[in-house]
């Protein structure tokens, strides 16, 4: 222990003497966990648990990974599933790195303009709530194939906990049990058949039990990937589409795979970052940004300063422009990878970059970024005793998905299917627009911004991390990998200050309530942006190596987030 707090000296006198600086949207502690061993940070503490257990018991970070993803989906449903989907990068102890996706597919019967009326306009709700909302479940095939391939412990060992507590019941926290209030009315309205067992006044500290759900882990803890894709699950998958007008077959769940891709890879200023491919955006935004403002002292402006977020934003609105053009499902759709990837495309992309006024988006108006939904996905960042690393970023895409719960299964199902472009530059929940590249098209998978990463420095692991937030993730991982690079913040440091987000379109700079100083805001608008203040997003939870080989975990203190080690 004393050669712990000896290595750790220098960092916790730098962290107290810099966190003092900075404006702030919580009250977190500057220094994370800490561990010499192994560490799990993840949404929510019975989660975390489970993964340091699995760990305990000699799991390593992929079969802990593969715990947790099932434990989320009792613990908290309100983003963890198994009827949703996600990615996972992997980074074994010998340095291999490798990429899943386990993204949702269109249904077979999916096309174009499904969620359009005769006169072309979008219904309503129609791609975000209900059963025509949910893609073709993901999460479980991804979870098969990804411990087919580094799992070291029995399959059925992984499963356990999380049936353990659906069937034997755990405590709803205060968030979880406003959630699931919140939501009653959307329950009562989107299910063919009623989910009784959610219907009560929550309070935090009372006892959830999920008995349906509990005997489906079991099923898929028994039979593997059949206990979800064919038999009783699909069965009642599919009587549920066919009670409240799905499209979701039997053909479809069977024939669902999971894929291993090639992660994204890129240098900044010496680090290697590995991310997420496509369907995913995350990796080749997070790159394109990071390409971006790599000529720039980024350092020298500081933290948060207008210099800093001036510079960043103009970034910001150049990648996502390209992101609602160019990517898409790459089985479907040509992405232009090397010609984004290309640091000199980015740096000519900034050549119209003026330090001291914004660049106007163009006029057309994409709406509002954060509609009525409240926005849900969940990630978790692990590291095993042996440096096996393991980033996942996993969704049902809004909060509780559909809404709609699987009866006689007892999960929720996502609704994945509006992250598609359900008409060109029409925006989904989080304001993005595309167009043909992001089109529905059956069996396709729709563009996702979900951007779990690894980070090497010399060749060695030197910070997992990743984050929900539908189209703020991108940015979110960004700033995090700024505010460590560049600005030496430790962890939990890195993940508590405040954010800042721009999309390209809306034309505005959203940053969280009281996150940037007047005089930062006043500098901004001088140089041409527009702003507003919003409700604190994302739930960044990474893990950072210190010297000395010491983990520190950042759990992200907006949420119920926890890292636990040991
Ligand atoms: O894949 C995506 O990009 C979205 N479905 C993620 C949604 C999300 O992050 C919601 N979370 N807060």
């Amino acid at each position: 222990m004393k050669t712990i707090y000896l290595y750790l000296f220098p960092f916790i006198l730098f962290v107290l003497l810099n966190c003092s600086t900075t404006q702030k949207v919580t009250n977190a502690p500057p220094i994370g966990v800490i561990s010499d061993s192994a560490l799990v940070v993840s949404a929510h503490p019975l989660a975390s648990r489970v993964g340091v257990d699995i760990l305990r018991q000699g799991g390593n970070a992929v079969d802990a990974a593969i715990a947790v993803q099932f434990a989320l989906a009792v613990v908290y449903p309100t983003a963890g599933n198994i009827g949703g989907g996600g990615f996972m990068i992997v980074r074994t102890s010998e340095g291999n790195i490798d990429a899943l996706d386990f993204r949702e597919a269109a249904p077979g019967l999916s096309s174009r303009g499904m969620y359009l009326d005769p006169e072309n306009e979008v219904i309503e709700k129609l791609s975000t709530r209900g059963h025509l909302a949910a893609g073709v479940p993901g999460s479980v095939d991804g979870m098969v194939k990804a411990h087919e391939k580094y799992g070291s412990i029995p399959w059925s060992q992984l499963l356990q906990p999380a049936i353990d507590l659906a069937l034997g019941g755990f405590t709803l926290t205060e968030k979880e049990a406003s959630g699931l209030n919140r939501n009653q009315e959307d329950f009562e309205k989107y299910n063919t058949v009623v989910p009784a067992f959610l219907m009560n006044d929550w309070q935090a500290g009372d006892s959830i039990r999920w008995l349906e759900l509990g005997k489906t882990l079991e099923r898929i803890r028994d039979q593997g990937r059949d206990g979800f894709y064919t038999g009783k699950t699909a069965s009642d998958i599919v009587a549920e589409m066919n009670r409240g007008n799905g499209i979701i077959t039997p053909g479809d769940l069977a024939n669902y795979q999971s894929v291993w891709r090639e992660p994204i890879t890129g240098y900044y200023k010496g680090y290697k970052i590995i991310s997420m491919s496509p369907p995913s955006s995350g990796g080749i935004a997070l790159l394109q940004l990071l390409a971006s403002v790599e000529d720039y002292n980024l350092k020298a402006y500081g933290h948060n300063t207008a210099k800093a977020i001036h510079l960043m934003t103009e970034a910001e609105r150049r990648v996502y422009a390209d992101r609602a053009t160019h990517l898409g499902d790459p089985d479907f759709y040509a992405v232009p990878r090397d010609e984004l990837l290309d640091p000199t495309y980015n740096r000519q992309r900034m050549a119209s970059y003026d330090p001291s006024s914004a660049t106007p988006s163009d006029s057309i108006s994409a709406g509002n970024l954060y509609k009525e939904e409240r926005e849900e996905t969940t990630h978790f960042s692990i590291v095993d005793e042996n440096k096996m690393a393991v980033s996942v970023t996993t969704t049902l895409n809004g909060g509780y998905g559909s809404k709609v719960v699987v009866a006689g299964s007892g999960f929720i199902l996502n609704n994945e299917m509006d992250d598609f472009s359900i008409k060109p530059g029409f925006p989904n929940l989080y304001g993005l627009v595309g167009g043909d590249a992001n089109a529905i098209e059956p069996k396709k998978r729709m563009l996702s911004s979900m951007t779990p990463t690894i980070v090497e420095k010399n060749g060695e692991l030197f910070m997992v991390v990743g984050t929900p937030g539908g189209s703020t993730i991108i940015t979110s991982v960004f700033q995090t990998l700024i505010n460590v690079l560049e600005h030496n913040m430790g962890m939990q440091h890195a993940v508590s200050v405040p954010r800042v987000h721009h999309q390209w379109k809306p034309n505005v700079i959203f940053y969280e309530e009281n996150g940037l100083s007047s005089r930062v805001i006043k500098e901004l608008m001088e140089h041409g942006h527009e702003l507003k203040a919003r409700s604190p997003y994302g739930r960044v939870d990474g893990i950072l190596i210190l010297p000395g080989n010491l983990l520190e975990g950042g759990a992200d203190p907006r949420g119920d987030d926890t890292a636990l080690g040991y």
